[in-house]
């Protein structure tokens, strides 16, 4: 992204998020173009603005990694699941992974095809793999026998064959930075534990309405090296091997996703060339098409939280700065402790060491404590960084707050790609008067 070269403002801000499309130009934080002050002056504050640029960018990074073996990326929607951003991702090529019927109606329409969709999660419902079957996905992956037979049945039912993949639990260690991202360990609630595929693919062979088209796994999110992979994609050509001795007509394995970004000052981005060596050789022993699950990699750094400072406190020898957007908008630090940037939009001069907390009533509605900030006043603009992924999606209107608006830049463009919810949205379901029923 060479169009968004950082500044002298770096030092003066706490910035993680340097190869993005977010950069300060006249000591004013840009989304490409565009002035992240614009966009608050247009649509309020707290708003989740998105740089096309960074979706395009690290959309074509990734698959330039891979761009000599048969492969297909499928993003995962729960990471960000905006239309416009699924849309952005189709354009460019990419299929989705999906995880419920909502995702699935998202992906259907954003523009995708059937084809375009792999369905993952370990608790589809019979209405839900009626739908998948409906848009004709790629590919059911299979996360228990129970759920086989059930995916079978829906099959007979319809007079149709179901398309699955087995997801392979590989049982391998995995260090991501909060237990909560771990998937692929054993002991886990996902996937078939490696030494009970064997088992599984002799079910699948007795039953008719189910065909065995791919092997698949997931290790877990935020996972910085190569190295559970090295370890794992074994586990994983040796099930690839037993089905394919056993007649299945295997065509894809599935890689997952699981790239991690930086976060916090002296995070390394994702060694992409050192990941696809791993993956690209063991997809080419396999000869098979490779399919990719990545969320976080492609749209987390694309995105930003802009909050505005709505006071600052001192309280019992330390400072706080209260701003607009709190965990109903963006949850991750108080549920994973997860580190989060934060710069002020306009240069301010000198430091605080602070606690940044929102407006919520819960004492884990905080951003960061004890944080080097720019000594930021009420009214002052600070961005939450690297808020592109599992950010607006796992937002809530916990305290009957309204979810932020979603904004997307493109250049020096930008537009509401998500509005403002309302109070009447809030309240929407809540019919009164009550219609009372007996049974
Ligand atoms: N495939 C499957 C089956 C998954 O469960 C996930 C993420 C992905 C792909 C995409 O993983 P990614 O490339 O984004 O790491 N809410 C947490 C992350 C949960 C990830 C769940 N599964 C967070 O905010 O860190």
């Amino acid at each position: 992204m060479g169009t968004f070269v950082l500044n002298d403002m770096e030092s003066s801000a706490e910035n993680v998020q340097h190869d993005s499309g977010f950069a300060w130009r006249n000591g004013v934080l840009h989304a490409e173009g565009v002035s992240l002050p614009a966009i608050a002056a247009a649509y309020g504050t707290p708003a989740y603005v998105y740089s096309a640029g960074t979706v395009r960018e690290r959309f074509r990074r990734l698959s330039d990694a891979f761009a000599d073996v048969p492969h297909h990326i499928h993003f995962a929607v729960k990471a960000n699941s905006n239309l416009s951003v699924l849309t952005l991702l189709r354009e460019l090529g990419a299929g989705v992974d999906i995880v419920s019927g909502g995702e699935l109606q998202r992906a259907l329409t954003a523009g995708f095809s059937g084809d375009d969709v792999v369905f993952s999660g370990v608790g589809k419902t019979v209405g839900e793999i009626e739908a998948a079957l409906e848009a004709g996905v790629r590919l059911i992956n299979v996360e228990s026998e129970a759920e086989l037979l059930v995916i079978e049945a829906v099959a007979a039912r319809r007079q149709v064959v179901a398309p699955i993949a087995v997801r392979v639990n590989p049982e391998v260690t995995v260090e991501t930075p909060h237990a909560y991202i771990k998937t692929g360990e054993k002991g886990q609630k996902f996937g078939i534990p490696r030494d009970d595929v064997s088992r599984l693919l002799d079910v699948i062979s007795d039953l008719p309405h189910v065909e065995l088209r791919g092997l698949g796994m997931h290790l877990g999110s935020q996972i910085g090296n190569a190295d559970p992979l090295r370890d794992a994609l074994p586990r994983l050509l040796a099930a690839i091997e037993v089905a394919r001795a056993s007649g299945h007509p295997v065509q894809f394995m599935d890689v997952g996703g699981g790239l991690s970004v930086p976060y916090e000052p002296g995070d390394v981005a994702a060694d992409i060339a050192d990941y696809a060596t791993v993956v690209r050789a063991a997809a080419r022993e396999t000869g098979l098409t490779l399919l990719l699950e990545p969320g976080r990699y492609l749209v987390a750094e694309s995105g930003v939280l802009l909050t505005e400072v709505l006071y600052r406190k001192h309280a019992a020898g330390k400072d706080f700065v209260v701003t607009d957007a709190g965990m109903s908008d963006l949850i991750r630090p108080a549920l994973y402790q997860a580190y989060h940037g934060i710069a002020a939009v306009r240069e301010v001069q000198g430091a605080i060491t602070a606690d940044v907390v929102g407006p919520i009533c819960e004492s884990g509605d905080f951003f960061a404590k004890n944080r080097v900030l720019p000594d930021v006043s009420a009214g002052d603009l600070l961005v939450l960084q690297t808020a592109g992924a599992y950010a607006f999606t796992m937002a809530s209107n916990y305290n009957s707050r309204p979810r932020p608006v979603e904004v997307l830049v493109d250049g020096d463009r930008f537009a509401v790609v998500g509005a403002r919810e309302t109070f009447d949205d809030l309240v929407r379901r809540e019919r009164t008067p009550l219609e009372w029923r007996t049974a």
